[in-house]
């Protein structure tokens, strides 16, 4: 061990256990890339202000969460604590939405940074993979995005996720029902956190945990009976396209979300292995983040799937995801002579696209074939003076114990041959 270790919250991803990672962040992009969903990526910090402006001045990811700095030149730069407000930046900053083609699609993949109190499932440095569709106002583009994460999860063999589904009105029937929560909320007995709350965002109030706050809460107005005919309308259209693709959902009149920037359908993943920090994914629709951020009307849609939580989601249900081996081949040279001859064939090997690793080091037969072991290989090419001498080497079945000796101008198509013949698992 060095003298340093992982910052707090932070934790390093290494083998085996990172293969799972590339698998999710795999498995959570495949169906977005058949649903016409580009690759982005935007820089790790942005201006404070594009996050202070898009997530909300009043929001914990603001006010408490924000890992943030000052150049030397001056700026106030932020590491980013989610990707909405950046890929809806970029896109408006390239003229994404200029080109005739709406919805744009994007999709990412990448870390984020939240000054969090760090728990099982809760870190300061995470990993999402997240989707937006920017410039359309239609249901059925809502139900896609939940579709899709929907089949993600069942891609991954996921089974005890859940989708909270709700709508939190648009600029017409939001103000209205806030008005009238606010009056509710006003009569309650709180602390004066929550009353500062209650005065700048109060909606965020029904997401309290503690339960004295709950128990009052009892009766408080919902924005499910405030919604306007067309929200209401819109949102029945979601529930339909979502029942029709046979994604269960359960109504939640509270769900609110921590990011300000919603309107309309909301939505949440939550799985029931995971403790308190159950929600493994998370969105909705955001028609005024646009404008909030300086750019012109831009109805849109979009979510982010934390990679983290899904990897503790898949051991909670005790998944093992069919992982493809590292290594098919690994070559162990016995002597100098066979060293440089094995070492061609590697390089060969891996160029005719076969997962190849060597005994570095001048391991003797013994320690090698240990390594060969380990590397979950599922041959051997093992050769000395006396092979080579006879143009051949020895190829040893890993699974199987047999050993054969194999021309070495024949090798390639060999070994090809029977990893293609029996692909090892
Ligand atoms: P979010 O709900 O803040 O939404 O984050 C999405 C997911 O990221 C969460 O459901 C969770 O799985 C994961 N996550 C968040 N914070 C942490 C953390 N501290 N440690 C581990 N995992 C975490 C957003 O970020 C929005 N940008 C989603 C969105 C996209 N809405 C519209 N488009």
């Amino acid at each position: 061990m060095s003298t340093f270790s992982a910052p707090k919250g932070t934790y390093d991803l290494i083998p085996p256990d990172s293969s799972v990672f590339l698998a999710v962040r795999e498995a959570i992009s495949t169906p977005l890339k058949r649903a016409g969903y580009g690759y982005i990526e935007t820089p790790g910090f942005e201006a404070v202000e594009l996050f202070a402006r898009g997530v909300g001045e009043s929001t914990d990811i603001v006010t408490k969460e924000m890992y943030t700095l000052t150049t030397k030149g001056g700026d106030e730069l932020a590491l980013r604590p989610e990707g909405t407000a950046s890929v809806l930046r970029a896109a408006l900053e390239a003229n994404l939405h200029k080109l005739g083609n709406l919805p744009v699609k994007l999709w990412y993949s990448g870390s984020y940074y939240r000054y969090e109190r760090p728990q099982k499932g809760r870190y300061r440095h995470f990993s999402q993979v997240g989707a937006e569709a920017l410039g359309t106002e239609d249901p059925a583009l809502d139900a896609e995005l939940i579709i899709l994460a929907f089949d993600a999860y069942r891609s991954l063999g996921l089974r005890n996720f859940r989708l909270l589904l709700n709508s939190l009105g648009d600029k017409e029937c939001r103000p209205v029902y806030r008005a009238a929560l606010q009056e509710f909320l006003r009569a309650l007995d709180l602390d004066e956190e929550t009353r500062r709350r209650v005065e700048i965002n109060p909606l965020r109030v029904l997401d309290d945990k503690r339960e004295a706050v709950q128990k009052q809460l009892v009766g408080a107005p919902m924005m499910r009976d405030h919604l306007c005919e067309a929200c209401k309308s819109y949102h029945e259209q979601v529930r339909e396209l979502l029942t029709a693709a046979g994604v269960a959902f359960e109504d939640d009149p509270k769900l609110v979300r921590g990011l300000d920037y919603y309107t309309r359908t909301t939505f949440e993943f939550v799985h029931d292995g995971l403790g308190s920090q159950s929600a493994v994914g998370g969105g909705g629709r955001y028609d005024g983040l646009s404008e909030m951020i300086g750019g012109p009307a831009l109805p849109s849609v979009g979510w982010a799937l934390g990679v983290d939580r899904t990897v503790l989601a898949l051991k909670a249900e005790g998944i093992e995801l069919e992982l493809p081996a590292h290594t098919d081949v690994f070559a162990v040279p016995l002597g100098e002579e066979a060293r440089r001859a094995l070492f061609s064939l590697v390089t060969e090997l891996r160029r005719q696209g076969v997962a190849t690793d060597f005994a570095y080091g001048g391991k003797g037969l013994k320690n090698a074939m240990k390594s060969a072991n380990r590397s979950g290989a599922r041959f051997a090419v093992v050769a000395g003076e006396r092979d080579l001498a006879e143009g051949t080497v020895q190829l040893k079945d890993l699974e199987s114990g047999e050993q054969s000796a194999v021309a070495l101008d024949a090798l390639v198509d060999t070994v090809r041959e029977r990893l293609s013949d029996s692909p090892s698992t």
